[in-house]
């Protein structure tokens, strides 16, 4: 059963039964998580620093590889409305899409 380890929300611990849910949709069964386009890749405001566990994750979408081309999506970053997981992973959650009613530490 993975694990999402939100390090800068509480190090809050998710975890998920269905690894066929997207990772923005195991967030979104116990925090609230930016997503402005409705998970259709369309925007990087779902996107996710990954501290660890980056070998546990799906391979890129187009989306991301196009994101990554622009400049808007980082090396360690992904965009969690395109990405599945096969085990565990700490994520971070950038500045730039951090929710104002939520408390992060950094
Ligand atoms: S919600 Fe827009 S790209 Fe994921």
């Amino acid at each position: 059963m993975p694990t999402v380890v939100i390090a800068n929300l509480k190090s809050k611990s998710i975890h998920c039964d269905d690894k066929r849910e997207s990772l923005l949709n195991i967030l979104l069964t116990s925090t609230d998580w930016m997503h402005a386009c409705g998970a259709k890749g369309r925007c990087t405001t779902c996107k996710a620093k990954i501290l660890n566990g980056h070998h546990n994750l799906s391979e890129r979408s187009k989306a991301e590889e196009q994101y990554l081309k622009l400049n808007k999506l980082q090396e360690d970053e992904r965009l969690t409305c395109q990405t599945y997981l096969s085990g565990d992973v700490t994520i971070f959650a950038p500045k730039e899409t951090q929710l104002s009613h939520l408390t992060y530490s950094d």
